[in-house]
């Protein structure tokens, strides 16, 4: 390791955090993960000893083995399209260790606060009661993990006789054997839970206050995210075809009792889901609208109608939070963060957040690149554009994402795969020529690395 480069901090040892951290490792930085778990994998270890995992029991991927694989290290063959969780934490744990990183991973060492010194550099303060200096710092601490409740909280929810929770604390259906079960939202939690449950449950009725599109896992025998999508193809054509594609294949919302979707495809998020029109058209699951209110053991939605309920599941989706900032220098009220492209803040050059992002598609192999671009600046080998550009970028980025997408707290960090990616690329070519003409200079100076060194002998 050596002084000439900036020393660098990971917040988390998620898919995000382990895969800067093999970079940045494997390019000769002195670089140290915080991890709060006991292990590495974030989301996917179930039952883990940070309390912030959102996996339940059965929880396998909605992104394809193929699309959620790092680059330089495939998932096992022997692994199916849509592997649950336990094998997707495995295959995390053996990237770190094939690339050699576990030693630089403090596990159990939760960060409380990160803090921006006067000149420049981070002073780091963990749960251990260590305080380092650190020259740049990426922040991987997932976006999945601070629930969001309906807000405001629904009419009698306060009184309400019956069990009310998050799908974060969902971990598996054996407590909902022969209750009516009621689930709030049209989003991914949301289409597991309610099947789930719709399989012990008395009743169990998803009740939704906007349609959505329902993409299934697999399209003429491939996982739908294996169809070609090439982003030299202009988007409206892409989305037309694949609008069509799913009215085809899948049939209308509507027809199965769905609302009717507010939107075009690709417009939300994606609902990803082969079992839920199943379960519907078994009577498995009830559809309902919105809920208008609890009243004692009651639901009432927003038609009038009213149901028995032991258990209402939110499936309302989650807050961005930085706990370690100092709220008046970074927060995402409403999840709205402006980054450059998803990871600078253009205002602090080592500074960077990485897997920030919710892409139609995986969020590995962005984080994969996410982190390369990363350390290509740190070595002074790529450089930004001026603050002028990446703001214009920035306002017109923000404005076509508004322009696409339902308005809605779960959509303010879209991105589609391959043009972020295409883009990216793009991105870090022409930063090169600049970084050529401003003769390699190190946007961030190694400070703390320089006091960090041991002094020779
Ligand atoms: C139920 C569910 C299913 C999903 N399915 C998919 C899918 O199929 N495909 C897909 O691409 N995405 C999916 N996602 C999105 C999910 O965010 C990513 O799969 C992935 O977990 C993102 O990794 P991450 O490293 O950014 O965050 P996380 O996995 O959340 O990891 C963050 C890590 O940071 C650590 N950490 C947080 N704060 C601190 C701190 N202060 N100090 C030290 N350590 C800290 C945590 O302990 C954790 O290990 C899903 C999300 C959910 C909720
Ligand atoms: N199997 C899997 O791989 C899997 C499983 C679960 C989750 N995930 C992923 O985890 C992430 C989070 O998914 P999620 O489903 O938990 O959250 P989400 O995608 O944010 O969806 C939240 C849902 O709740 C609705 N909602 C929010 N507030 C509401 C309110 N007050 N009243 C009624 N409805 C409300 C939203 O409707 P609006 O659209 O109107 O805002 C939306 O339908 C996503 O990336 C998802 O893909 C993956």
């Amino acid at each position: 390791m050596s002084s000439s480069l900036p020393r660098v901090a990971v917040i988390g040892a998620g898919s995000s955090g382990i895969t800067v951290l093999k970079t940045l490792a494997e390019q000769g930085f002195d670089v140290t993960c915080y991890e709060a778990s006991d292990r590495i994998g974030g989301n996917w270890v179930y039952e883990n000893s940070n309390g912030m995992s959102a996996c339940y029991r059965d929880l396998h991927i909605n992104t394809s083995r193929l699309r959620m694989e790092y680059s330089d290290h495939p998932m096992p063959e022997s692994y199916p399209d849509y592997p649950r969780h336990d094998q997707i934490a495995a295959y995390f744990d053996d990237y770190v260790d094939h690339f050699g990183v576990r030693d630089r991973i403090r596990f159990e060492t939760r960060v409380e606060h990160a803090g921006r010194e006067a000149d420049g550099t981070w002073t780091i303060r963990a749960s251990d009661g260590t305080t380092e200096r650190y020259d740049a710092l990426l922040v991987a601490n997932g976006h999945h993990w601070d629930p969001r409740l309906p807000e405001p909280a629904f009419p009698g929810s306060e009184d309400f006789q019956g069990e009310q929770l998050h799908a974060h604390e969902y971990m598996n259906p054996d407590g909902m054997h022969e209750k009516d079960v009621v689930v709030l939202g049209m989003g991914n939690s949301a289409m597991d839970i309610a099947v789930e449950a719709s399989y012990v449950a008395r009743n169990t009725y998803l009740a939704a206050r906007r349609g959505a599109w329902i993409v299934p896992k697999y399209m003429f025998g491939k996982p739908t995210d294996q169809l070609r999508n090439d982003p030299r193809i202009p988007f409206k054509i892409r989305q037309k075809a694949m609008h069509r594609l799913v009215k085809l294949v899948v049939g209308d919302p509507v027809k199965f009792g769905l609302p009717e979707p507010d939107h075009a495809f690709g417009e939300a998020h994606p609902t990803v889901s082969s079992r839920i029109l199943d379960r519907i058209t078994h009577g498995a699951v009830q559809v309902k609208p919105n809920i208008r209110r609890l009243d004692g053991d009651m639901v009432e939605f927003q038609d009038g109608t009213r149901v028995h309920a032991d258990v209402v599941v939110y499936c309302t989706g989650y807050k961005i939070t930085f706990p370690f900032f100092d709220e008046d220098f970074i927060s995402a009220k409403d999840n709205r963060i402006e980054l450059y492209r998803r990871v600078f803040r253009p205002e602090t050059p080592n500074l960077f957040f990485i897997g920030l992002l919710q892409p139609l598609g995986a969020v590995m192999p962005l984080a994969e690149a996410q982190g390369r671009w990363v350390a290509e600046y740190l070595k002074g080998e790529y450089a930004l554009p001026e603050q002028t550009e990446m703001r214009r970028f920035m306002a017109e980025d923000l404005a076509a994402m508004q322009k696409r997408y339902v308005a809605s707290k779960r959509h303010t960090i879209q991105v589609d795969f391959e043009q972020y990616l295409v883009d990216l690329a793009r991105e870090i070519k022409a930063g090169e020529q600049r970084a050529q003409a401003r003769g390699f200079a190190l946007p961030v100076p190694p400070r703390a690395a320089a006091e960090a060194e041991p002094a020779a002998a």
